[in-house]
Protein backbone atom coordinates (compact mmCIF):
# COMPACT_ATOMS: atom_id res chain seq x y z
CA UNK A 1 0.00 0.00 0.00
CA UNK A 2 1.23 3.54 -0.50
CA UNK A 3 1.40 6.49 1.33
CA UNK A 4 -1.14 8.58 -1.05
CA UNK A 5 -3.97 5.45 -0.50
CA UNK A 6 -2.99 5.85 3.23
CA UNK A 7 -3.37 9.78 2.63
CA UNK A 8 -6.60 9.91 4.31
CA UNK A 9 -6.64 8.69 7.52
CA UNK A 10 -3.44 10.80 7.96
CA UNK A 11 -4.00 13.76 10.49
CA UNK A 12 -2.68 16.90 9.11
CA UNK A 13 -1.80 18.54 12.15
CA UNK A 14 0.10 15.61 12.87
CA UNK A 15 1.69 15.89 9.68
CA UNK A 16 2.87 19.45 10.81
CA UNK A 17 4.82 18.27 13.31
CA UNK A 18 8.63 18.66 13.59
CA UNK A 19 9.48 15.46 15.46
CA UNK A 20 11.40 16.02 18.64
CA UNK A 21 15.29 15.51 18.11
CA UNK A 22 17.45 14.51 21.58
CA UNK A 23 20.87 15.48 21.88
CA UNK A 24 23.27 12.88 19.37
CA UNK A 25 23.91 9.30 21.51
CA UNK A 26 27.27 8.40 22.43
CA UNK A 27 27.20 5.30 20.48
CA UNK A 28 26.49 6.85 17.36
CA UNK A 29 28.88 9.19 16.95
CA UNK A 30 31.68 6.66 17.76
CA UNK A 31 30.00 4.37 15.23
CA UNK A 32 29.81 7.46 12.75
CA UNK A 33 33.65 8.83 13.58
CA UNK A 34 35.31 6.11 14.39
CA UNK A 35 36.06 7.65 17.67
CA UNK A 36 36.86 5.80 20.87
CA UNK A 37 36.06 7.99 23.84
CA UNK A 38 32.81 10.50 23.22
CA UNK A 39 31.49 12.69 26.06
CA UNK A 40 28.09 13.89 25.55
CA UNK A 41 27.49 17.09 27.25
CA UNK A 42 24.08 17.14 25.45
CA UNK A 43 21.19 15.96 27.22
CA UNK A 44 21.79 17.26 30.80
CA UNK A 45 22.01 13.58 32.30
CA UNK A 46 24.21 13.11 35.12
CA UNK A 47 27.62 12.39 34.47
CA UNK A 48 28.05 10.68 37.84
CA UNK A 49 25.86 7.33 36.54
CA UNK A 50 23.58 5.74 38.05
CA UNK A 51 23.47 5.66 42.09
CA UNK A 52 24.84 2.07 43.00
CA UNK A 53 21.99 1.73 45.53
CA UNK A 54 19.50 1.87 42.08
CA UNK A 55 21.19 -0.65 40.56
CA UNK A 56 21.56 -3.24 43.20
CA UNK A 57 17.71 -2.97 43.33
CA UNK A 58 17.38 -3.28 39.87
CA UNK A 59 19.46 -6.32 40.01
CA UNK A 60 17.43 -7.62 42.72
CA UNK A 61 14.15 -7.18 40.76
CA UNK A 62 15.15 -8.70 37.45
CA UNK A 63 14.69 -11.85 38.74
CA UNK A 64 10.85 -10.98 39.14
CA UNK A 65 11.22 -9.66 35.26
CA UNK A 66 8.34 -12.46 34.05
CA UNK A 67 5.39 -10.58 36.03
CA UNK A 68 3.83 -7.98 35.45
CA UNK A 69 5.13 -4.79 37.41
CA UNK A 70 2.95 -3.08 40.04
CA UNK A 71 0.31 -0.93 37.98
CA UNK A 72 0.01 1.64 40.68
CA UNK A 73 4.02 1.71 41.22
CA UNK A 74 2.80 0.93 45.43
CA UNK A 75 5.94 1.19 47.11
CA UNK A 76 7.58 3.80 45.15
CA UNK A 77 4.39 6.10 45.54
CA UNK A 78 4.65 5.20 49.30
CA UNK A 79 8.28 6.43 49.33
CA UNK A 80 7.82 9.53 47.07
CA UNK A 81 5.05 10.07 49.52
CA UNK A 82 7.14 9.84 52.76
CA UNK A 83 9.58 11.89 50.94
CA UNK A 84 7.98 15.10 49.95
CA UNK A 85 5.36 14.83 52.36
CA UNK A 86 2.74 14.57 50.48
CA UNK A 87 -0.46 12.19 50.88
CA UNK A 88 -0.37 8.76 48.09
CA UNK A 89 -3.19 9.96 46.48
CA UNK A 90 -1.82 13.05 45.19
CA UNK A 91 1.37 11.34 43.06
CA UNK A 92 1.62 9.53 39.78
CA UNK A 93 4.22 8.37 38.26
CA UNK A 94 4.97 7.92 34.62
CA UNK A 95 7.40 6.76 32.10
CA UNK A 96 8.86 10.06 32.50
CA UNK A 97 7.84 13.61 33.16
CA UNK A 98 7.50 13.51 29.34
CA UNK A 99 4.64 11.18 29.78
CA UNK A 100 2.65 12.69 32.34
CA UNK A 101 2.50 15.94 30.37
CA UNK A 102 1.09 13.56 27.78
CA UNK A 103 -1.19 12.48 30.09
CA UNK A 104 -2.04 15.72 31.00
CA UNK A 105 -2.66 16.52 27.22
CA UNK A 106 -4.99 13.68 27.04
CA UNK A 107 -6.89 13.93 29.59
CA UNK A 108 -7.21 17.91 29.45
CA UNK A 109 -6.70 18.86 26.08
CA UNK A 110 -9.06 18.57 23.12
CA UNK A 111 -8.61 19.29 19.21
CA UNK A 112 -9.52 23.51 18.98
CA UNK A 113 -8.31 24.03 22.86
CA UNK A 114 -5.18 26.55 23.57
CA UNK A 115 -2.32 25.13 25.76
CA UNK A 116 -0.15 28.48 26.23
CA UNK A 117 3.76 28.32 27.56
CA UNK A 118 6.86 30.41 26.69
CA UNK A 119 8.99 30.50 23.65
CA UNK A 120 12.73 29.20 24.02
CA UNK A 121 10.99 26.52 26.59
CA UNK A 122 10.78 22.51 26.40
CA UNK A 123 9.92 21.66 22.66
CA UNK A 124 7.99 18.77 24.12
CA UNK A 125 4.93 21.10 25.01
CA UNK A 126 4.45 22.30 21.42
CA UNK A 127 4.53 19.02 20.00
CA UNK A 128 2.51 17.21 22.31
CA UNK A 129 0.03 20.12 22.04
CA UNK A 130 0.16 19.65 18.30
CA UNK A 131 -0.64 15.95 18.67
CA UNK A 132 -4.01 16.76 20.39
CA UNK A 133 -4.51 19.20 17.75
CA UNK A 134 -4.46 21.94 19.91
CA UNK A 135 -3.17 25.18 19.43
CA UNK A 136 0.35 26.44 21.22
CA UNK A 137 0.80 29.37 22.30
CA UNK A 138 4.48 30.39 22.59
CA UNK A 139 4.72 33.96 24.64
CA UNK A 140 7.96 35.57 23.95
CA UNK A 141 10.48 35.61 26.98
CA UNK A 142 12.06 38.87 28.26
CA UNK A 143 15.87 38.66 28.80
CA UNK A 144 15.61 35.09 28.74
CA UNK A 145 13.02 34.34 30.80
CA UNK A 146 9.42 33.41 31.04
CA UNK A 147 6.84 36.46 31.28
CA UNK A 148 4.39 35.71 33.24
CA UNK A 149 2.35 38.54 32.33
CA UNK A 150 2.37 38.01 29.02
CA UNK A 151 1.49 34.43 29.73
CA UNK A 152 -1.73 35.97 31.50
CA UNK A 153 -2.56 38.03 28.78
CA UNK A 154 -2.53 35.89 26.42
CA UNK A 155 -5.58 33.42 28.17
CA UNK A 156 -8.67 33.02 26.34
CA UNK A 157 -11.52 30.95 26.93
CA UNK A 158 -9.93 28.10 24.51
CA UNK A 159 -6.72 27.74 27.04
CA UNK A 160 -6.94 24.89 29.25
CA UNK A 161 -3.47 24.25 30.45
CA UNK A 162 -0.50 26.90 31.15
CA UNK A 163 2.93 24.79 31.26
CA UNK A 164 6.30 26.74 32.84
CA UNK A 165 9.42 24.90 33.20
CA UNK A 166 11.38 26.12 36.55
CA UNK A 167 13.73 26.42 36.01
CA UNK A 168 13.64 27.15 32.21
CA UNK A 169 14.96 24.43 30.05
CA UNK A 170 17.01 24.96 26.97
CA UNK A 171 17.64 28.64 29.12
CA UNK A 172 18.40 27.82 32.64
CA UNK A 173 16.56 30.60 34.07
CA UNK A 174 13.65 30.53 36.48
CA UNK A 175 10.54 32.82 37.47
CA UNK A 176 10.37 33.92 41.27
CA UNK A 177 8.11 32.80 44.27
CA UNK A 178 6.80 36.66 44.16
CA UNK A 179 6.01 36.35 40.55
CA UNK A 180 4.44 33.44 40.43
CA UNK A 181 2.16 34.51 43.56
CA UNK A 182 1.12 36.76 41.45
CA UNK A 183 0.48 35.50 38.59
CA UNK A 184 -1.58 31.97 40.06
CA UNK A 185 -3.63 34.32 42.02
CA UNK A 186 -5.17 35.84 38.93
CA UNK A 187 -5.43 32.63 36.34
CA UNK A 188 -8.68 31.47 36.52
CA UNK A 189 -9.34 28.05 38.75
CA UNK A 190 -10.38 25.89 35.41
CA UNK A 191 -6.87 26.35 33.55
CA UNK A 192 -4.45 23.88 35.07
CA UNK A 193 -1.21 25.27 35.82
CA UNK A 194 1.61 22.68 35.30
CA UNK A 195 4.86 23.74 36.85
CA UNK A 196 7.83 21.63 35.66
CA UNK A 197 10.41 21.17 38.01
CA UNK A 198 12.93 18.49 36.48
CA UNK A 199 15.94 20.32 37.31
CA UNK A 200 14.80 21.97 41.14
CA UNK A 201 17.27 19.55 42.87
CA UNK A 202 19.91 21.68 41.28
CA UNK A 203 18.64 25.41 42.64
CA UNK A 204 20.29 27.75 45.12
CA UNK A 205 18.13 31.09 44.53
CA UNK A 206 16.74 32.25 47.39
CA UNK A 207 13.65 33.71 45.56
CA UNK A 208 12.75 29.99 44.36
CA UNK A 209 9.03 29.33 44.74
CA UNK A 210 7.86 26.88 46.59
CA UNK A 211 5.18 24.81 44.43
CA UNK A 212 5.52 21.95 46.40
CA UNK A 213 3.70 23.47 48.94
CA UNK A 214 1.33 24.71 47.02
CA UNK A 215 0.41 21.08 45.24
CA UNK A 216 0.85 19.49 48.22
CA UNK A 217 -2.35 21.83 50.14
CA UNK A 218 -4.30 20.28 46.96
CA UNK A 219 -4.65 23.69 44.98
CA UNK A 220 -7.15 22.73 42.29
CA UNK A 221 -5.16 23.64 39.05
CA UNK A 222 -1.85 23.41 40.25
CA UNK A 223 0.20 20.24 39.08
CA UNK A 224 3.54 19.77 39.68
CA UNK A 225 5.85 17.37 37.54
CA UNK A 226 9.25 16.30 39.12
CA UNK A 227 11.68 13.43 37.31
CA UNK A 228 14.34 10.89 38.10
CA UNK A 229 16.23 11.83 34.87
CA UNK A 230 18.10 14.36 36.19
CA UNK A 231 19.92 14.75 39.71
CA UNK A 232 18.92 10.50 40.52
CA UNK A 233 20.68 9.85 36.92
CA UNK A 234 18.00 7.67 35.98
CA UNK A 235 17.41 8.95 32.82
CA UNK A 236 17.28 5.82 31.30
CA UNK A 237 14.80 4.14 33.67
CA UNK A 238 11.95 6.77 32.23
CA UNK A 239 10.84 7.33 35.62
CA UNK A 240 9.01 11.47 36.66
CA UNK A 241 6.02 11.72 38.27
CA UNK A 242 3.38 14.66 38.88
CA UNK A 243 2.03 15.94 42.26
CA UNK A 244 -1.48 17.41 41.91
CA UNK A 245 -4.66 17.72 44.26
CA UNK A 246 -6.22 13.68 44.83
CA UNK A 247 -9.10 14.35 42.64
CA UNK A 248 -6.40 15.53 39.74
CA UNK A 249 -4.58 12.12 40.08
CA UNK A 250 -8.17 10.50 40.25
CA UNK A 251 -8.56 11.16 37.30
CA UNK A 252 -5.22 11.17 35.35
CA UNK A 253 -5.27 7.66 36.32
CA UNK A 254 -7.94 6.61 33.81
CA UNK A 255 -6.11 8.23 31.12
CA UNK A 256 -3.12 6.34 31.79
CA UNK A 257 -2.12 2.82 30.39
CA UNK A 258 -2.11 -0.09 33.22
CA UNK A 259 1.59 -0.88 33.43
CA UNK A 260 2.85 2.14 32.31
CA UNK A 261 6.14 2.69 34.77
CA UNK A 262 8.07 -1.34 34.28
CA UNK A 263 9.22 -2.96 37.67
CA UNK A 264 13.13 -1.83 36.99
CA UNK A 265 12.04 1.52 36.65
CA UNK A 266 10.34 1.59 39.88
CA UNK A 267 12.72 -0.41 41.58
CA UNK A 268 15.83 1.65 40.69
CA UNK A 269 13.69 4.88 41.51
CA UNK A 270 12.76 3.78 44.99
CA UNK A 271 16.04 3.09 46.17
CA UNK A 272 17.67 6.08 44.77
CA UNK A 273 15.59 7.91 46.79
CA UNK A 274 17.53 6.38 49.52
CA UNK A 275 20.78 7.73 48.20
CA UNK A 276 21.31 10.89 50.19
CA UNK A 277 24.78 10.92 49.68
CA UNK A 278 24.48 10.40 45.75
CA UNK A 279 22.14 13.40 45.55
CA UNK A 280 24.61 15.25 47.70
CA UNK A 281 27.66 14.99 45.50
CA UNK A 282 25.42 15.21 42.32
CA UNK A 283 24.24 18.55 43.40
CA UNK A 284 27.85 19.38 44.67
CA UNK A 285 29.14 18.87 41.25
CA UNK A 286 27.02 20.67 39.28
CA UNK A 287 27.40 23.61 41.39
CA UNK A 288 30.82 23.59 41.07
CA UNK A 289 31.09 22.48 37.49
CA UNK A 290 28.48 25.75 36.95
CA UNK A 291 30.89 28.11 38.71
CA UNK A 292 33.91 26.72 37.04
CA UNK A 293 32.05 27.50 33.00
CA UNK A 294 30.74 30.71 34.02
CA UNK A 295 34.38 31.88 35.06
CA UNK A 296 35.77 30.13 32.29
CA UNK A 297 33.29 31.19 29.44
CA UNK A 298 33.55 35.05 30.90
CA UNK A 299 37.42 34.53 30.27
CA UNK A 300 36.77 33.59 26.29
CA UNK A 301 34.65 37.07 26.78
CA UNK A 302 31.22 34.97 25.45
CA UNK A 303 27.49 35.57 27.06
CA UNK A 304 26.20 33.03 29.18
CA UNK A 305 22.80 32.95 30.69
CA UNK A 306 22.74 32.79 34.35
CA UNK A 307 21.58 29.19 34.86
CA UNK A 308 20.05 27.82 38.01
CA UNK A 309 19.79 24.06 36.53
CA UNK A 310 22.67 21.57 35.22
CA UNK A 311 23.27 23.13 32.14
CA UNK A 312 24.03 26.63 30.66
CA UNK A 313 23.00 27.91 27.38
CA UNK A 314 26.25 30.23 25.82
CA UNK A 315 26.40 32.36 22.90
CA UNK A 316 29.15 31.56 21.02
CA UNK A 317 28.88 34.32 18.27
CA UNK A 318 29.40 31.83 15.16
CA UNK A 319 27.11 29.05 13.81
CA UNK A 320 25.30 27.42 16.39
CA UNK A 321 25.30 23.75 14.05
CA UNK A 322 28.94 24.94 13.03
CA UNK A 323 30.03 24.98 16.95
CA UNK A 324 28.58 21.60 16.88
CA UNK A 325 29.50 20.18 14.82
CA UNK A 326 33.54 20.99 15.30
CA UNK A 327 33.58 19.86 18.90
CA UNK A 328 31.83 16.40 17.90
CA UNK A 329 34.76 16.28 15.19
CA UNK A 330 36.70 16.27 18.68
CA UNK A 331 34.41 13.91 19.88
CA UNK A 332 32.05 15.82 22.56
CA UNK A 333 28.86 16.41 21.89
CA UNK A 334 27.01 19.35 22.95
CA UNK A 335 23.41 20.53 21.61
CA UNK A 336 22.97 23.48 18.98
CA UNK A 337 20.08 25.83 19.81
CA UNK A 338 19.56 26.61 16.10
CA UNK A 339 16.49 24.10 16.57
CA UNK A 340 15.01 26.41 19.23
CA UNK A 341 15.98 30.02 17.30
CA UNK A 342 19.00 30.06 18.73
CA UNK A 343 21.26 30.49 16.15
CA UNK A 344 24.20 31.57 17.47
CA UNK A 345 23.56 29.66 20.52
CA UNK A 346 25.01 26.13 22.23
CA UNK A 347 24.02 24.51 25.38
CA UNK A 348 25.97 22.58 27.50
CA UNK A 349 25.19 19.95 30.13
CA UNK A 350 27.49 20.31 33.48
CA UNK A 351 29.90 17.53 33.79
CA UNK A 352 32.82 16.10 35.87
CA UNK A 353 35.54 18.11 36.36
CA UNK A 354 37.63 16.95 33.13
CA UNK A 355 34.75 16.99 31.28
CA UNK A 356 33.90 20.45 32.09
CA UNK A 357 37.54 21.80 31.25
CA UNK A 358 37.80 19.56 28.34
CA UNK A 359 34.41 21.59 26.99
CA UNK A 360 36.63 24.84 27.72
CA UNK A 361 39.66 23.54 25.97
CA UNK A 362 38.01 22.63 22.63
CA UNK A 363 35.78 25.65 22.45
CA UNK A 364 38.77 27.94 22.99
CA UNK A 365 40.29 26.53 20.22
CA UNK A 366 37.26 26.94 17.60
CA UNK A 367 37.17 30.24 19.00
CA UNK A 368 41.00 30.71 18.46
CA UNK A 369 40.70 29.35 14.72
CA UNK A 370 37.72 31.21 13.65
CA UNK A 371 39.56 34.28 14.69
CA UNK A 372 42.93 33.70 12.44
C1 LIG B 1 11.88 20.87 31.35
C2 LIG B 1 11.89 19.38 31.18
N1 LIG B 1 10.83 18.68 31.54
C3 LIG B 1 10.78 17.35 31.40
C4 LIG B 1 11.86 16.67 30.89
C5 LIG B 1 11.71 15.19 30.64
O1 LIG B 1 12.14 14.44 31.64
P1 LIG B 1 11.86 12.87 31.68
O2 LIG B 1 13.16 12.24 31.38
O3 LIG B 1 11.37 12.66 33.07
O4 LIG B 1 10.80 12.55 30.67
C6 LIG B 1 13.00 17.34 30.51
C7 LIG B 1 14.13 16.58 29.94
O5 LIG B 1 14.99 17.04 29.30
C8 LIG B 1 13.02 18.74 30.64
O6 LIG B 1 14.07 19.44 30.25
Amino acid sequence: MTTTMLKPIFKEFIEKIRPYEPGKPIKEVERELGLRRVVKLASNENPLGPSRKAVRAMRHALREAHLYPESTCFYLVKRISEELGVAENQILVGNGSNEIIEILMRGFVSEGDQVISSETSFLVYPILTQVMGAEYIAVPMKDFRYDLEGIFAAITEKTKMIFIANPNNPTGTYVKAREVEDFIAKVPKHILICFDEAYVDFVDAADFPHMLFHAKTEKPNIVLLRTFSKSYGLAGLRVGYAVAAGEIIRYLHKVRQPFNVNSLAQAGAAAALEDRFFLWRTRLLVRSGRKYLYKRLAKLGLRAIPSQANFILVDTGYAADEVFEALLRKGLIVRSMKAYGLSTFIRVTIGRRGENALFYRLLKQFLKEKQK
